[in-house]
């Protein structure tokens, strides 16, 4: 029978597939359309220290095999999080959960994953320093070495659970930066997040997202999620969590033979609330026609040919 258990350092998941953090709330929307418990595990809403309303809209461009966001880190603040939210997620998700942060200030990230470290039921710090969507803060402070390092010792320093740096493909290079994260004491890589785009409305002749631009992720950034992985995974110890364009189980397999220890799906929730309980139904039957028995063996099984 197909082993589809995979781990990220101690966490134990059933199978790697984790529905990607901002395209799938904070969980329990989505348990009203299916048991959530076949998840592996599940990232929440990227969340902050003070609560925020976002960006103006429109925050969506459709795009050819993908689309564009720009929220603008939406969500009610990290206090309303684990006051109203989290329980909400815990009544119906019994697998491990990854609270997401993201922060205007290295002090806005550690004293948000300071309050989320007090909180039994997260069993993993993902710190989003990628978020293309705002105008300072998020992303800045993952295109320079020493910044994400900063922000990931800061972040270390507060906490004992797993820490997991989450990467922007919108530098020169990333190995760069998550070697420096993994020096810092990251006991994780998470990438990639979106690509920086923007779309033009041929009528209008403006942006069609009132931010000009944002993050685009779909199907079409699949073969560059890969590649930033493979890259990644040559350079790195820790585990990595791969996302970018996945939407199938082969693409899970794909991703995790580049070397990735879980995947995530993001776009694919937005376009099919179902995707990820179909890419965890499909897993078994995909794995069988590769001949894979155990997940746990093919991570990064393309480096080693
Ligand atoms: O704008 C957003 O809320 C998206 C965040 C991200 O891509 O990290």
């Amino acid at each position: 029978m197909a082993d589809t258990r995979v781990t990220l350092g101690g966490v134990e998941l059933k199978n790697p597939v984790i529905p990607a953090s901002g395209t799938f709330g904070y969980g329990y929307e989505f348990a009203r359309l299916y048991d959530i418990n076949c998840l592996g595990a599940l990232s929440f809403k990227g969340t902050t220290w003070e609560p925020r309303f976002g960006n103006p809209t429109p925050r969506i461009a459709e795009c050819t095999a993908g689309l564009i966001n720009s929220v603008g880190l939406q969500n009610p603040g990290v206090e309303k999080v684990i006051a109203e939210e989290l329980p909400k997620l815990q009544a119906c998700f019994g697998g491990p959960i990854i609270a997401n942060i993201s922060g205007f200030s290295i002090e806005q990230y550690a004293d948000t994953a300071a309050l989320l470290d007090k909180e039994e039921g997260v069993a993993i710090l993902e710190i989003n320093v990628s978020c293309p969507n705002v105008s300072h803060g998020g992303m800045s402070f993952g295109t320079q070495p020493d910044m994400a390092a900063r922000v990931t010792a800061a972040v270390k320093e507060v906490t004992k659970k797993p820490v997991y740096i989450k990467l922007t493909p919108n530098v020169a290079d990333i190995v760069a930066i998550a070697k420096a994260c993994e020096e810092a004491g990251a006991d994780g890589i998470s990438m990639i997040n979106t690509l920086l785009g923007m779309r033009v409305d041929l009528r209008t002749r403006r942006p069609v997202v009132a931010n000009k631009m944002g993050g685009f992720s779909g199907p079409a950034i699949l073969p560059v999620a890969l590649r930033m992985v493979w890259q990644v995974y040559e350079a790195v110890r820790i585990p990595i969590i791969g996302m970018g364009g996945v939407s199938r189980a082969e693409d899970v397999i794909e991703m995790m033979l580049c070397g990735a220890a879980a995947v995530q799906v993001g776009a694919a929730n937005l376009v099919d609330p179902f995707a990820c309980q179909k890419i965890v139904a499909d897993l078994p039957t995909v794995m069988e026609k590769y001949g894979i028995e155990n997940l746990k063996d093919i991570i990064g099984g393309a480096h080693h040919g």
